[in-house]
Protein backbone atom coordinates (compact mmCIF):
# COMPACT_ATOMS: atom_id res chain seq x y z
CA UNK A 1 0.00 0.00 0.00
CA UNK A 2 1.24 3.71 -0.77
CA UNK A 3 2.14 6.08 1.77
CA UNK A 4 0.51 9.60 1.21
CA UNK A 5 1.65 12.74 2.85
CA UNK A 6 0.79 15.94 2.70
CA UNK A 7 2.90 19.11 3.76
CA UNK A 8 1.51 20.97 6.82
CA UNK A 9 4.88 21.01 8.73
CA UNK A 10 7.56 23.30 8.46
CA UNK A 11 10.46 21.08 7.70
CA UNK A 12 13.62 20.47 8.46
CA UNK A 13 13.95 21.95 11.96
CA UNK A 14 17.06 22.98 13.45
CA UNK A 15 19.56 21.06 15.35
CA UNK A 16 21.03 22.84 17.96
CA UNK A 17 24.00 22.18 19.85
CA UNK A 18 23.35 23.14 24.16
CA UNK A 19 27.00 24.34 24.14
CA UNK A 20 26.39 25.75 27.83
CA UNK A 21 24.55 23.51 29.27
CA UNK A 22 26.74 20.55 27.88
CA UNK A 23 29.95 22.41 29.58
CA UNK A 24 28.11 22.55 32.92
CA UNK A 25 26.76 18.98 32.85
CA UNK A 26 30.42 17.73 31.57
CA UNK A 27 28.65 14.98 30.17
CA UNK A 28 27.87 14.34 26.78
CA UNK A 29 27.42 17.04 24.26
CA UNK A 30 23.71 17.75 24.00
CA UNK A 31 22.00 18.51 21.02
CA UNK A 32 18.45 19.13 20.70
CA UNK A 33 16.55 18.96 17.24
CA UNK A 34 13.96 21.79 17.52
CA UNK A 35 10.87 20.21 16.44
CA UNK A 36 8.38 22.55 18.90
CA UNK A 37 9.50 24.90 15.74
CA UNK A 38 7.36 22.44 12.89
CA UNK A 39 4.95 25.57 13.02
CA UNK A 40 3.99 28.39 15.51
CA UNK A 41 0.40 27.63 17.04
CA UNK A 42 0.73 24.21 15.66
CA UNK A 43 3.83 23.35 16.87
CA UNK A 44 5.52 19.73 17.90
CA UNK A 45 5.85 16.28 17.24
CA UNK A 46 2.16 15.97 16.26
CA UNK A 47 2.55 17.80 12.73
CA UNK A 48 4.59 14.89 11.52
CA UNK A 49 2.73 12.37 12.36
CA UNK A 50 -0.49 14.36 10.79
CA UNK A 51 0.87 14.42 7.49
CA UNK A 52 0.85 11.21 7.38
CA UNK A 53 -2.79 10.69 9.56
CA UNK A 54 -4.84 13.64 7.54
CA UNK A 55 -3.22 12.50 3.50
CA UNK A 56 -4.60 9.67 4.72
CA UNK A 57 -8.24 11.00 5.86
CA UNK A 58 -8.35 12.61 2.91
CA UNK A 59 -7.65 9.97 0.58
CA UNK A 60 -10.37 8.57 2.20
CA UNK A 61 -13.02 11.52 1.94
CA UNK A 62 -12.79 12.79 5.46
CA UNK A 63 -14.50 15.84 6.23
CA UNK A 64 -14.52 15.46 9.94
CA UNK A 65 -11.86 14.87 11.97
CA UNK A 66 -12.70 13.52 15.77
CA UNK A 67 -9.99 12.86 17.88
CA UNK A 68 -9.28 12.70 21.87
CA UNK A 69 -7.06 13.35 24.39
CA UNK A 70 -6.46 15.27 27.86
CA UNK A 71 -7.62 18.65 28.38
CA UNK A 72 -4.30 20.17 27.76
CA UNK A 73 -3.45 17.70 24.70
CA UNK A 74 -1.05 19.55 22.08
CA UNK A 75 -2.45 16.61 19.97
CA UNK A 76 -5.88 17.70 19.95
CA UNK A 77 -4.83 21.16 19.45
CA UNK A 78 -2.47 20.38 16.74
CA UNK A 79 -5.43 18.84 15.14
CA UNK A 80 -7.98 21.29 15.62
CA UNK A 81 -4.97 23.73 13.66
CA UNK A 82 -4.23 21.47 10.92
CA UNK A 83 -8.03 21.09 10.64
CA UNK A 84 -9.06 24.80 10.29
CA UNK A 85 -5.70 25.08 7.72
CA UNK A 86 -7.50 22.04 5.19
CA UNK A 87 -11.06 23.65 5.63
CA UNK A 88 -12.14 20.21 8.08
CA UNK A 89 -14.27 20.25 10.60
CA UNK A 90 -12.70 18.86 14.33
CA UNK A 91 -14.21 17.54 17.25
CA UNK A 92 -12.46 16.67 20.50
CA UNK A 93 -13.26 14.47 22.78
CA UNK A 94 -11.65 15.64 25.96
CA UNK A 95 -11.07 13.80 29.25
CA UNK A 96 -12.02 15.82 32.00
CA UNK A 97 -14.64 18.78 33.28
CA UNK A 98 -15.24 21.71 32.13
CA UNK A 99 -12.70 24.34 32.93
CA UNK A 100 -13.67 27.96 34.56
CA UNK A 101 -11.51 29.78 31.92
CA UNK A 102 -9.97 28.39 28.93
CA UNK A 103 -6.45 28.13 29.03
CA UNK A 104 -3.63 26.96 27.44
CA UNK A 105 -4.26 24.85 24.70
CA UNK A 106 -7.71 24.64 25.27
CA UNK A 107 -7.55 27.97 24.76
CA UNK A 108 -6.31 27.91 21.29
CA UNK A 109 -8.91 24.76 20.67
CA UNK A 110 -11.77 27.10 21.50
CA UNK A 111 -10.63 30.05 18.78
CA UNK A 112 -9.61 27.63 16.14
CA UNK A 113 -13.36 26.62 16.37
CA UNK A 114 -12.74 22.77 17.86
CA UNK A 115 -16.14 21.00 18.73
CA UNK A 116 -15.43 20.06 22.01
CA UNK A 117 -16.92 17.46 24.44
CA UNK A 118 -15.73 16.80 27.81
CA UNK A 119 -15.87 13.28 29.27
CA UNK A 120 -15.05 11.79 32.65
CA UNK A 121 -12.08 9.08 32.48
CA UNK A 122 -14.91 6.59 32.86
CA UNK A 123 -16.74 7.73 29.73
CA UNK A 124 -13.25 7.63 28.36
CA UNK A 125 -13.33 4.31 28.50
CA UNK A 126 -15.25 3.67 25.64
CA UNK A 127 -13.94 5.67 23.85
CA UNK A 128 -15.88 3.80 20.54
CA UNK A 129 -19.37 5.17 21.94
CA UNK A 130 -18.36 8.50 22.65
CA UNK A 131 -17.24 8.31 19.00
CA UNK A 132 -20.48 7.44 17.74
CA UNK A 133 -22.45 9.74 20.25
CA UNK A 134 -19.84 12.60 18.18
CA UNK A 135 -20.63 11.46 14.42
CA UNK A 136 -24.34 11.51 15.29
CA UNK A 137 -23.92 15.08 15.91
CA UNK A 138 -22.56 16.02 12.69
CA UNK A 139 -25.20 14.54 10.14
CA UNK A 140 -24.33 14.48 7.00
CA UNK A 141 -20.34 14.52 7.38
CA UNK A 142 -17.59 11.59 6.73
CA UNK A 143 -15.74 11.30 10.06
CA UNK A 144 -12.17 10.34 10.57
CA UNK A 145 -11.38 9.31 14.26
CA UNK A 146 -7.69 9.84 14.71
CA UNK A 147 -6.20 7.83 17.82
CA UNK A 148 -4.77 9.62 20.92
CA UNK A 149 -1.28 11.20 19.74
CA UNK A 150 -1.90 10.06 16.28
CA UNK A 151 -0.29 7.17 17.83
CA UNK A 152 -1.04 3.93 15.02
CA UNK A 153 0.99 2.88 12.19
CA UNK A 154 0.07 5.75 9.98
CA UNK A 155 1.31 7.68 12.05
CA UNK A 156 4.59 5.97 12.74
CA UNK A 157 5.51 7.31 9.33
CA UNK A 158 6.16 11.01 10.42
CA UNK A 159 9.17 10.24 13.39
CA UNK A 160 10.36 7.31 10.47
CA UNK A 161 10.71 10.53 8.10
CA UNK A 162 12.88 12.72 10.91
CA UNK A 163 15.20 10.09 10.57
CA UNK A 164 15.92 11.06 6.89
CA UNK A 165 15.99 14.96 8.45
CA UNK A 166 18.37 13.49 11.17
CA UNK A 167 20.47 12.05 9.21
CA UNK A 168 21.54 15.09 7.36
CA UNK A 169 21.98 17.01 10.69
CA UNK A 170 24.11 14.51 11.55
CA UNK A 171 26.74 14.66 8.58
CA UNK A 172 26.33 18.75 8.58
CA UNK A 173 27.42 18.87 11.77
CA UNK A 174 29.80 16.07 11.60
CA UNK A 175 28.63 14.38 14.20
CA UNK A 176 27.52 10.37 15.36
CA UNK A 177 25.62 11.00 18.32
CA UNK A 178 25.14 7.67 20.73
CA UNK A 179 21.72 7.83 21.68
CA UNK A 180 18.38 10.15 20.34
CA UNK A 181 16.50 10.50 23.80
CA UNK A 182 12.79 11.68 23.77
CA UNK A 183 9.64 11.40 25.90
CA UNK A 184 6.65 8.80 25.65
CA UNK A 185 3.46 9.47 25.68
CA UNK A 186 1.61 7.26 23.24
CA UNK A 187 4.60 6.01 21.92
CA UNK A 188 4.62 7.14 18.18
CA UNK A 189 7.89 9.27 18.27
CA UNK A 190 9.53 6.72 19.82
CA UNK A 191 7.89 3.60 17.87
CA UNK A 192 9.35 6.34 14.71
CA UNK A 193 12.36 7.15 15.62
CA UNK A 194 13.15 3.25 16.27
CA UNK A 195 11.85 2.05 13.09
CA UNK A 196 13.86 4.63 10.97
CA UNK A 197 17.26 4.95 12.90
CA UNK A 198 17.28 1.44 11.68
CA UNK A 199 16.37 2.28 8.21
CA UNK A 200 18.22 5.40 7.78
CA UNK A 201 21.28 3.59 9.22
CA UNK A 202 21.96 6.18 11.76
CA UNK A 203 24.24 5.35 14.25
CA UNK A 204 22.20 6.09 17.46
CA UNK A 205 20.01 3.93 20.22
CA UNK A 206 16.49 5.55 20.98
CA UNK A 207 16.22 5.76 24.55
CA UNK A 208 12.82 7.24 25.67
CA UNK A 209 11.25 8.36 29.04
CA UNK A 210 7.47 7.34 29.81
CA UNK A 211 5.36 10.09 31.06
CA UNK A 212 2.41 7.87 31.65
CA UNK A 213 1.83 4.16 32.35
CA UNK A 214 4.97 1.82 32.47
CA UNK A 215 7.94 0.28 30.40
CA UNK A 216 5.50 -2.94 29.77
CA UNK A 217 3.17 -0.72 28.08
CA UNK A 218 4.56 1.33 26.01
CA UNK A 219 6.86 -1.87 24.62
CA UNK A 220 3.50 -3.34 24.33
CA UNK A 221 1.70 -0.68 22.12
CA UNK A 222 5.00 -0.15 20.25
CA UNK A 223 5.04 -3.32 19.06
CA UNK A 224 0.95 -3.79 18.48
CA UNK A 225 1.87 -0.79 16.24
CA UNK A 226 5.07 -2.28 14.71
CA UNK A 227 2.66 -4.94 13.48
CA UNK A 228 -0.13 -3.10 12.20
CA UNK A 229 2.29 -1.08 10.42
CA UNK A 230 3.94 -4.34 8.90
CA UNK A 231 0.26 -5.22 7.85
CA UNK A 232 -1.16 -2.39 6.23
CA UNK A 233 2.11 -1.02 4.49
CA UNK A 234 4.71 -2.85 1.90
CA UNK A 235 7.28 -2.00 4.49
CA UNK A 236 11.07 -1.66 3.12
CA UNK A 237 12.21 -3.16 7.02
CA UNK A 238 11.14 -5.13 9.40
CA UNK A 239 10.69 -4.93 12.48
CA UNK A 240 11.31 -8.04 14.49
CA UNK A 241 14.85 -7.49 15.71
CA UNK A 242 14.54 -3.56 16.97
CA UNK A 243 14.75 -2.99 20.47
CA UNK A 244 12.30 -1.01 22.32
CA UNK A 245 14.24 0.68 24.78
CA UNK A 246 12.27 2.34 27.77
CA UNK A 247 13.68 4.45 30.96
CA UNK A 248 10.73 3.98 33.12
CA UNK A 249 10.44 5.77 37.04
CA UNK A 250 10.24 9.10 35.72
CA UNK A 251 6.30 9.75 35.72
CA UNK A 252 6.30 11.59 39.21
CA UNK A 253 3.39 12.07 40.85
CA UNK A 254 1.40 11.24 37.66
CA UNK A 255 0.24 11.85 33.92
CA UNK A 256 0.73 16.09 33.63
CA UNK A 257 1.99 16.29 36.77
CA UNK A 258 5.70 17.38 37.99
CA UNK A 259 8.01 17.19 40.76
CA UNK A 260 9.40 20.63 41.31
CA UNK A 261 12.78 19.86 39.68
CA UNK A 262 11.44 19.27 36.53
CA UNK A 263 9.86 22.88 36.67
CA UNK A 264 13.44 23.78 38.14
CA UNK A 265 15.12 21.96 34.94
CA UNK A 266 12.48 24.01 32.66
CA UNK A 267 14.05 27.51 34.13
CA UNK A 268 17.10 26.17 34.11
CA UNK A 269 17.33 25.03 30.32
CA UNK A 270 15.72 28.59 29.26
CA UNK A 271 17.65 30.79 31.50
CA UNK A 272 20.74 28.80 30.09
CA UNK A 273 20.20 28.54 26.06
CA UNK A 274 16.96 30.29 25.79
CA UNK A 275 14.43 26.82 24.78
CA UNK A 276 11.00 27.01 26.53
CA UNK A 277 10.13 23.02 27.51
CA UNK A 278 7.14 22.33 28.78
CA UNK A 279 6.01 20.28 32.82
CA UNK A 280 4.16 17.29 30.84
CA UNK A 281 6.42 15.80 28.42
CA UNK A 282 9.58 17.49 27.19
CA UNK A 283 10.86 19.23 31.00
CA UNK A 284 10.05 15.54 32.40
CA UNK A 285 12.31 13.73 29.97
CA UNK A 286 14.93 16.47 29.79
CA UNK A 287 15.16 16.28 33.90
CA UNK A 288 14.91 12.47 33.30
CA UNK A 289 17.94 12.41 30.84
CA UNK A 290 20.04 14.93 33.07
CA UNK A 291 19.34 12.48 36.39
CA UNK A 292 20.92 9.66 34.36
CA UNK A 293 23.43 11.43 32.93
CA UNK A 294 24.71 11.89 36.45
CA UNK A 295 23.67 8.18 36.52
CA UNK A 296 26.56 7.58 34.26
CA UNK A 297 23.57 5.71 32.06
CA UNK A 298 24.98 7.91 29.19
CA UNK A 299 29.18 7.39 29.93
CA UNK A 300 30.35 5.95 26.80
CA UNK A 301 28.37 8.68 24.71
CA UNK A 302 30.16 11.71 23.07
CA UNK A 303 27.18 13.10 21.64
CA UNK A 304 23.07 12.74 22.58
CA UNK A 305 20.43 14.39 21.07
CA UNK A 306 17.49 15.33 22.58
CA UNK A 307 13.91 15.30 20.85
CA UNK A 308 12.05 18.60 21.49
CA UNK A 309 8.82 17.73 20.84
CA UNK A 310 6.85 20.83 21.76
CA UNK A 311 4.29 21.06 24.60
CA UNK A 312 4.96 24.99 25.24
CA UNK A 313 1.66 25.82 26.14
CA UNK A 314 1.33 23.12 28.66
CA UNK A 315 2.99 25.39 30.62
CA UNK A 316 0.38 27.95 30.71
CA UNK A 317 -1.86 26.29 33.11
CA UNK A 318 1.05 25.21 35.53
CA UNK A 319 2.27 28.96 35.83
CA UNK A 320 1.99 28.63 39.70
CA UNK A 321 4.28 26.20 39.85
CA UNK A 322 7.54 27.63 39.00
CA UNK A 323 10.01 29.73 41.31
CA UNK A 324 10.18 33.28 39.59
CA UNK A 325 12.49 35.66 40.86
CA UNK A 326 11.24 38.88 42.66
CA UNK A 327 10.22 41.62 40.67
CA UNK A 328 12.35 44.87 41.12
CA UNK A 329 10.91 47.97 42.04
CA UNK A 330 12.76 51.26 40.20
C1 LIG B 1 4.87 17.87 23.54
C2 LIG B 1 4.80 16.39 23.44
N1 LIG B 1 5.93 15.69 23.55
C3 LIG B 1 5.93 14.34 23.50
C4 LIG B 1 4.76 13.64 23.33
C5 LIG B 1 4.83 12.17 23.30
O1 LIG B 1 4.84 11.71 22.00
P1 LIG B 1 4.08 10.38 21.61
O2 LIG B 1 2.64 10.60 21.90
O3 LIG B 1 4.38 10.19 20.18
O4 LIG B 1 4.64 9.30 22.47
C6 LIG B 1 3.54 14.33 23.20
C7 LIG B 1 2.24 13.66 23.04
O5 LIG B 1 1.90 12.65 23.58
C8 LIG B 1 3.57 15.74 23.25
O6 LIG B 1 2.44 16.46 23.13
Amino acid sequence: MNVHRIEIARLPTPLEALDRLSEELRGPRIWIKRDDLTDTIASGNKLRKLEFTLARALSEGADLLITCGGLQSNHCRSTAMAAAKLGLKCHLILRGSPPVEADGNLLLDRILGAGISYVSSETYQNIDKCIADVERQYPGLNPYFIPVGASDETGLWGYIECCAELKTDFVNNDIEPQYIVCATGSGGTQGGLIIGSALYGLPSEIIAFNVCDDEAYFRNKITTDFRLWEERYDTPIGTGDLSINVIGGYVGPGYARATKPVFDTISRVAQLEGIILDPVYTGKAFDAMLQEIKNGYFVDATDVVFIHTGGVYGNFPQRDQFDFQPDRNL
